[in-house]
């Protein structure tokens, strides 16, 4: 098979594809033929090593996988003595942010991480691109007291995180107000946005003043809490997927109970398998779709790596292996 490969931080020339042997599955796990994976900033944080505060959760001094990824969608072709939930033939999806090493085409992974079955009807594609960005954005949305009927504006609205977070909250019934650049308004529209703000004309702030919300979510944390705070209702709440200027965010969460007016809070994403659970129930129904980018075959992986570390890519860019 081929596979991904690295065994230091650093850029994407660190990055090679070589050919491997497939695993076998060992007790308990299960053989998976990787068809779909997503290139994600959390595979690019894998990559360089940075934040190095990440390193204590993927590898210290060096990468515990030596492929990179962290999620994928594929089909369970084998499995090992004592499995019990999945069986050949199964169709898969699995995520995990510190690492699964799914760039390659077969994967060996236990039953007991969090993986769960893709809906029928669901493309593979369609499944890898789900999870990522909606396990930040589910992670951020569960820590405010969401309503239906709030007014809640993402700025980022075009990434991985932000066009999840469009798709968590239209289906809580928020009325949402979404920061992205022109060319994308359409594609920002299509995920439900109630309306559109294009952040190149001015300052999202300057455009919406006078104007109250319940909470601002900043997904690619390009604004901040004091340029946002006149926007939040006195009730209100500024998340953003940054540390923020200075690194304040984190700071400020830990101090919220001692402000007045509103506050901010910065919660540590957990609970994957909750994540997933609830977009395969949402790509079950049909009122989740993932907004994909563009595609890179295994063996063009650097330009995938150096595309998504742009900071410009479009919900998520897919590594296919066939
Ligand atoms: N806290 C956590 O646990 C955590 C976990 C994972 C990722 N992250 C961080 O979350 C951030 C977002 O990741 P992502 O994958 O969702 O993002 P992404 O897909 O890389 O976001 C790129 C999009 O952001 C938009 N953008 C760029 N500059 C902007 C600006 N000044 N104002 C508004 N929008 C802008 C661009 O769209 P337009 O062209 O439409 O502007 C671009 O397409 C990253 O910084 C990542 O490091 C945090």
């Amino acid at each position: 098979m081929r596979t991904s490969y690295r065994t230091a931080y650093g850029p994407p020339d660190v990055l090679t594809v070589r050919e491997m042997p497939i695993p076998e599955p060992g007790p308990g796990e299960l053989l998976v033929r990787v068809r779909a994976a997503t290139v994600n900033r959390t595979d690019c944080g894998a990559l360089w090593g940075k934040p190095y505060i990440f390193r204590f959760f993927v590898g210290w001094p060096r990468p515990r996988e030596v492929a990179t990824g962290t999620d994928f969608a594929g089909e369970v072709v084998a499995i090992g003595s004592g499995v019990t939930r999945f069986a050949t033939g199964d169709r898969v999806m699995s995520f995990h942010d510190h690492g699964l090493g799914s760039h390659a085409q077969y994967l060996r992974v236990s039953e007991r991480r969090p993986i769960v079955r893709i809906p029928d009807g669901v493309s593979l594609e369609a499944a890898a691109a789900s999870m990522e960005g909606a396990h930040y954005a589910r992670n951020f949305l569960r820590c405010v007291p969401l309503k239906p009927g709030d007014a809640v504006l993402v700025n980022g609205a075009t990434g991985a995180i932000g066009s999840a977070a469009i798709a968590l909250l239209k289906n809580a019934g928020a009325i949402v107000t979404a920061v992205c650049a022109e060319p994308h308004r359409a594609a920002v529209a299509a995920l439900g946005a109630d309306r559109t703000i294009d952040y190149l004309r001015a300052p999202f702030t300057a455009q919406l003043e006078g104007e109250t919300f319940a909470f601002v979510f900043d997904a690619v944390g390009k604004s901040s809490f004091g340029e946002s705070r006149p926007l939040l209702a006195k009730t209100g709440v500024y998340l953003s997927s940054e540390l923020g200027p200075r690194g304040e965010n984190p700071f400020l969460a830990l101090i919220a109970p001692l402000m007045r007016g509103p506050k901010v809070r910065f919660p540590v994403p957990t609970d994957i398998p909750q994540s997933l659970a609830l977009v395969s129930s949402l790509l079950a129904q049909g009122v989740y779709k993932p907004l994909i980018d563009r595609r890179y075959a295994l063996d063009d992986i650097r330009e995938a790596f150096t595309y998504v570390n742009s900071g410009q890519k479009i919900g998520n860019v897919l590594l296919t292996f066939d």
